[in-house]
């Protein structure tokens, strides 16, 4: 509903409000569609509880001069994301500076919005430091403004909890909010977001197959960017790790000669996957889908103000499961309930109920249990979910497409950090990618192999592009086995091959992590394990600068430069060491100024047998860091594990700065880490 309903202002929320017949108007600070969906949510909670229509608002697309006139029977929802280092997602920019700004008058001439009912969900991520809060200042200026809130402010961690975080506040916010509005659980109807029907007549160059943009499926020109990815080719596509045993690190050279894109060292790409065959054949089986897989199908919303259809169409079922839908994901709680009234059996219906409202059960069986929905429906109804799943082995369960595709997410781009500078590699994106794989935990269901679905189909891509074959569970058909899932490449869509190239689907996204621009300034990098991806690229970057500034100025040019340390820690030097035969070259050229530092965890132990980490060896060299930092004004840089590396070499950091001040590390020392953070001299590009 971006366009105005009749005439007037399109900007203008409240009009579309009352033209509309909303009640609610939902805003959401979104990055990367979480805000967004969560938005979704409650505007569809609204109406399944209240029937109260609402009007869900990308902020950048509105004005926020008559905020203070919705009608008294309506209310303002904000659903806000805290980005980066606590700044507003780039839809939301506008919109908090209007409310923190005294001097922005509303349509009644004051900055006031007297009396406006409102409630505040944050998304937030509490392994950084300002957690949620873009959502706290939100609901501090409103209240600031005389608006009411209604119960609680919500705060989700992105981290750990956002689920539970959303599904524990939202029962309060919904009390809060009847007694507010003056209105009553009950009054609304069920109401499905989507009609699926399946077309009779259809014109075959329109039908997606994978595609992720009309231009894409027309293959016309135009720029690439998250909404447009371009598929790039793989060039180089290599084994980082030297030994074979069963872990995997891909190094793979994405092209992006002619295509119009550019990058930055530090930046990230997004890589599009799709879903293994094993888990699409899985979910057609489940849905009793699996003959009418390639049945074209359109998909219409029920309400486009609610929700668009959230990928391209017309489609496939084999299709949405395999290119649009996250069916890879852990399945969410949410969705159980309605579910399970289409189960096949009584038993199996019980079984999804109660996983539905028993949350310790769920978190056992289905969290710890890394179960995706598909096998899950295997489960309940008593299905092996170890063996490859087959039309004999797994029930049919009669549940509506349209339920699925409401309930479970768009399949996203997963992103890496780029290990390449531009200067080295202008036609080039370098991604560094370890390869997950684990044992699921749960005790109360079957072990199981657990597949990261990005990391694995950049692994079959690479193996494609060298002509290698992998241990694929396609061919076996033992998923019992640490074999590697097969994800279908060879095209048309999606990745796909054209003549004798692989192509993946990339966008690339802007970070601020970057280097000073000044090669005086000292560098401190730590990044142990992948964590080093984008320190391959600051390297490169510097190296570029030293070839070009030697070649201009002479030897002696590096002379004044500032010193490059690099904190590097892996298993062990002969095993998983990344990119050993390249950093002496890198050496060469930047002469005495770049020295690395490693610890191998697992070939070097202290004299008591406890490991040593790049955190310990930064604490050995902390004169030099901290010279670095305090009287050269360096920069340091974190990536990686933002669980436990990223947190202990922070300590450690305020460790050394404490005692070079004379202080502690809990005061000086923090102090100090504090003011490196603000001033963009300590910066991190950590993960989960
Ligand atoms: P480990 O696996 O032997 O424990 C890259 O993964 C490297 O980071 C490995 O050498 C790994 O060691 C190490 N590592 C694991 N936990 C870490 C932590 N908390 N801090 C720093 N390094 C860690």
């Amino acid at each position: 509903s971006k366009e105005a309903n009749g005439h007037g202002n399109p900007r203008d929320f409240v009009a579309k409000m009352k033209a509309g017949k909303k009640r609610l108007v939902i805003f959401y600070g979104s990055q990367t569609g979480t805000a967004e969906e969560y938005a979704i949510r409650i505007a569809k909670e609204a109406k399944s509880k209240f029937g109260l229509a609402s009007l869900v608002c990308d902020p950048e697309e509105y004005d926020f001069e008559n905020l203070d006139q919705i009608p008294e029977d309506c209310a303002a929802i904000f659903v806000m994301a805290t980005y980066g280092e606590g700044e507003p997602t780039d839809n939301a920019v506008q919109l908090m500076q209007n409310l923190a700004d005294d001097s922005f008058e509303f349509s009644n001439g004051e900055h006031k919005v007297e009396g406006l009912k409102y409630v505040v969900f944050g998304l937030g991520n509490r392994t950084y430091e300002h957690y949620n809060v873009i959502s706290r200042q939100v609901d501090e200026h409103l209240t600031k403004m005389g608006a009411v809130r209604m119960g609680l402010r919500g705060e989700g961690d992105d981290d750990k909890s956002m689920e539970e975080d959303y599904l524990e506040w939202k029962d309060g916010m919904w009390e809060a909010f009847a007694t507010a509005m003056g209105v009553e659980e009950g009054q609304g109807g069920d109401s499905a977001d989507f009609a699926v029907s399946e077309l009779e007549t259809h014109v075959p160059e329109k039908v997606y197959h994978g595609e992720l943009s009309a231009r894409a499926l027309t293959r016309s020109k135009g720029i690439h960017d998250a909404k447009n990815p371009y598929a790039a080719p793989i060039g180089i596509a290599r084994e980082l790790f030297q030994t074979t045993d069963d872990r995997n690190c891909v190094h793979v050279e994405l092209s992006i000669e002619g295509s119009g894109i550019t990058y930055q060292h530090g930046d990230h790409v997004g890589v599009w996957p799709s879903n293994p065959d094993v888990e699409v054949d899985r979910l057609l089986y489940a849905l009793g889908l699996y003959d009418k897989r390639d049945t074209v199908i359109g998909i219409e919303s029920l309400d486009p103000a609610l929700a668009k259809v959230p990928f391209p169409v017309p489609t496939t079922y084999g299709t949405v499961l395999r290119h649009y839908i996250d069916i890879s994901a852990v399945a969410g709680r949410q969705i159980l309930g309605a579910l399970s009234k289409y189960a096949p059996t009584p038993e199996a219906e019980a079984y999804l109920k109660n996983l539905n409202t028993n949350k310790e059960e769920y978190h056992a069986v289905v969290a710890d249990g890394c179960l995706k929905l598909g096998e899950l429906l295997q489960l309940a109804a008593g299905n092996n979910i170890t063996a490859r799943p087959t039309a004999q082995n797994t029930t049919a369960w009669n549940i509506p497409f349209d339920l699925i595709v409401s309930a479970i997410p768009r399949l996203q781009p997963r992103y890496y950090s780029i290990s390449s500078s531009p200067k080295l590699n202008p036609n080039s994106i370098h991604v560094t990618c370890v390869v997950l794989k684990y044992q699921s935990a749960g005790e109360r269901v079957p072990t199981k192999w657990v597949y990261g679905v990005g990391s694995n189909y950049l692994l079959n891509l690479k193996a494609a592009a060298n002509g290698e074959t992998l241990p694929l569970i396609s061919d076996t058909g033992d998923a019992e086995s640490a074999t590697i899932p097969s994800y279908a490449i060879e095209g048309p869509r999606g990745a796909h091959r054209e003549e004798n190239i692989y192509k993946v689907p990339v966008h690339v996204r802007r970070s601020t992590f970057r280097l000073p621009t000044n090669p005086k300034s000292p560098i401190i990098m730590i990044g142990p394990g992948t964590g080093v991806a984008p320190f391959r690229g600051f390297i490169q970057e510097r190296v570029a600068l030293a070839r070009r500034t030697i070649e201009k100025n002479g030897p002696d040019a590096l002379k004044d430069w500032g010193r490059i340390s690099l904190f590097y820690g892996c298993r062990r030097s002969d095993e998983d060491f990344l990119y050993k035969e390249e950093w002496p070259e890198y050496t060469k050229d930047l002469q005495g100024k770049f020295t690395m530092h490693c610890a191998f965890s697992r070939e070097v132990y202290r004299p008591d047998g406890s490991k040593i980490y790049v955190q310990d060896l930064l604490w050995d060299d902390r004169a030099q860091v901290a010279d670095a930092i305090l009287a050269g004004k360096g920069y340091v840089y974190i990536c990686g594990d933002a669980k436990s590396m990223s947190k202990a070499v922070e300590e450690t950091l305020a460790r050394i700065l404490g005692e070079a001040k004379g202080g502690s590390a809990e005061v000086e020392g923090t102090a100090e880490v504090k003011l490196l953070k603000e001033r963009s001299r300590l910066m991190l590009d950590v993960w989960s």
